[in-house]
Formats: C-alpha cells, structure tokens, sequence
C-alpha cells in the first residue's frame, strides 16, 4: 500500500520540478483518478494548471453541479459546455468502438481548444497502474490514456498516479482532504453513460440512463459495490397502465472487484432489488422492464460497451 506521508510531498515536488514556470492542463471528470491528480498538481503549481471540466452531456446526474461546488476554489478551472455537440456527433452511430472513438475525438477538439487558448505546455494525467495494462492489452480503447498527447503537441506528459492502483488514489484523495464523494466515488468510464447504452445515443435512452443509474448509486451504496450501474439494452413489451408498451429494459449490474480487471457480481437482496425496479420503471414511461445482471467478468466486462 502507498505511504501517502511520502507520497504526497513527493509528487508535488516532481509535478513542480517537472512543470516548473509552464502552464499545465488536465481534464477533470469528476471521478477520483482526475480529482486527485488536479489537486495534487494545483497544490503544486496553482492557477499555472488549467483543470478542465467538458459537459459532454453524458455524465451522471448533478455531476457538473458537484465538479463547480468542489473544485470552485480553483479560479483557473474551466466548464465547457458541449453537450450539444456530442450528440449530434453521436447522432445515428451505433457500433461500440465508434461511438468511443467519436466521444474521444470530440473531447479532444473541446480540449485542444482550451489548451491552446492557456498556452499549456503540458499534460497533467490521472493514469493508474491498471489503465496501462489494459490499454497494453487492447481491450477496449481508454481515451483516458491514449488519444490526447498524439493530437496535441505537449512538451510533456505528467502522470503523478502512474503506478498505483485504485485503493492506492483513494488513500491519496483522503490525505489531500477531498471530499468523500470524490475519494470514495466509483469509477465512471471515460466515455461516461454511452458505454451504458447499448445502440444508438438519443436523448430519450439518455434521459433513461442518467435516472437509473442515479437510482442504482443510491441503493445500492450499502454494499460498497467497486462499481454499480445501470444499462439501457434493448426493448422489450410490458404493460404499463393499461396499455402495452414496447418500451426500454435496463439492466442492473453491481460488481466487486479490487482494480476492474477481474471482477465479481454481487448478491444483493430482494427486496433491494424489488425497490430498484420499482423506482426505475417509474421514472419514466417508456421503461417496460429491469432486470439483474449475474455475471462476472470474465465472461463478461464491466460495462456493457
Ligand atoms: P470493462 O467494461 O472493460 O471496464 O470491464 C473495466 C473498467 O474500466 C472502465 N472503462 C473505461 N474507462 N474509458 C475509461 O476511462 C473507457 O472507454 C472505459 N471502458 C471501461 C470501466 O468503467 C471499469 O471500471
């Protein structure tokens, strides 16, 4: 396990030595491994660090809100709104890797704008241990780790988490003093609730997602899950009312695991299981069906993309 006594002090040292009087950038999601890298790279460096924040209009529910609330401090943090772009972008796609790879190329443009317009000479990343295996492996491409440094023209790459694991930057998060909802938060994919959608993007399956997957954060908190989700993966018929409906069927998954490599689907209770449902297909009138995911991984990933 890291020493976060040394730790701390050490990186902000390196990422000050290594940055110096240059300006930096680095994008924000709002999940742990960013927060913790901006806040160790702002503590080194201060406003010389552009944290970058882009509403791509696929994040959780509350997400911008809480990114303005907790990183206001920092008076060089930067929201764009590109919400709108993204899903028109998206329109009509449904492949998997092509959907990934259409977010991770509008991210860039929305990125590379600002960094150019800050002037930053580097990258600040919050790349872990296990996002450089699987990338090495190729099975799925994670534009948190590729993509950006290719297109835009960096004198260098910081990557003060490199070789820690997801427990590890937790540890780290608690030292710096974030907030639990930062330090304890799940991981979010990159490419946010479009992996959570399986088909094309439209607003309405959005809308659907966004909603379930903030019912199944909240329910299921209690069995510290390293991961609970929720999927739009198909239609299917059910009746609501008294009128059939052939409407959307989320899939609910929960999962333990120590860094996303491996990992296990847990047990959960019934009646928690009952409440899921009945909350998710009373959000909105198009969802006919909920259903649990029992699988591990492998055979199956994490997410559904
Ligand atoms: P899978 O679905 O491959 O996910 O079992 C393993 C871990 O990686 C996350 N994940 C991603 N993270 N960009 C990311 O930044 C991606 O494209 C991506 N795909 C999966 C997933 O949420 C899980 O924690």
């Amino acid at each position: 396990m890291v020493d976060t006594d040394t730790f701390v002090p050490d990186a902000v040292a390196e990422i000050d030595e290594q940055i110096g009087d240059a300006n930096a950038v680095i994008a924000l999601s709002g999940g742990v491994d960013s927060s913790t890298a901006a806040a160790l790279a702002y503590e080194a460096i201060g406003d010389q660090l552009t944290p970058v924040y882009v509403d791509t209009g696929l994040m959780r529910k509350g997400e911008t809100e809480e990114i303005r609330e907790t990183f206001g401090y920092m008076d060089s943090l930067r929201i764009v709104e590109a919400q709108d772009r993204f899903l028109d972008a998206l329109e009509g796609v449904t492949d998997p890797e092509e959907k990934r790879h259409i977010i991770g190329e509008q991210f860039i443009r929305e990125f590379e704008t600002v960094a150019t317009n800050v002037d930053a000479d580097y990258l600040v990343q919050g790349t872990i241990y296990p996002d450089r295996i699987e990338s090495e492996g190729t099975i799925k491409s994670h534009h948190n780790v590729g993509g950006l440094p290719e297109v835009v023209d960096f004198e260098g790459i910081v990557e003060p988490m490199r070789d820690l694991y997801k427990d590890e930057v937790r540890e780290v998060a608690r030292e710096l003093g974030l907030e639990e909802i930062i330090s304890e938060r799940m991981p979010f994919p990159g490419p946010g609730l479009a992996v959570r959608i399986i088909g094309e993007i439209t607003a309405e399956k959005l809308e659907v997602a966004r909603e379930a997957n903030h019912v199944v954060e909240e329910e299921l908190e209690e069995y510290e899950p390293w991961q609970a989700l929720a999927a739009v993966i198909g239609k299917a018929t059910g009746v609501k009312g008294d009128n059939r409906v052939h409407g959307w069927v989320v899939s609910v998954r929960s999962v333990e695991s120590r860094d996303g490599m491996t990992a296990r689907a847990q047990e959960i209770d019934w009646e928690t299981l009952q409440r899921i449902q009945s909350r998710i297909t009373g959000s909105h009138e198009n969802v006919a069906r909920v259903v649990y995911d029992v699988t591990h991984k492998p055979p199956a990933t994490i997410e559904y993309e």
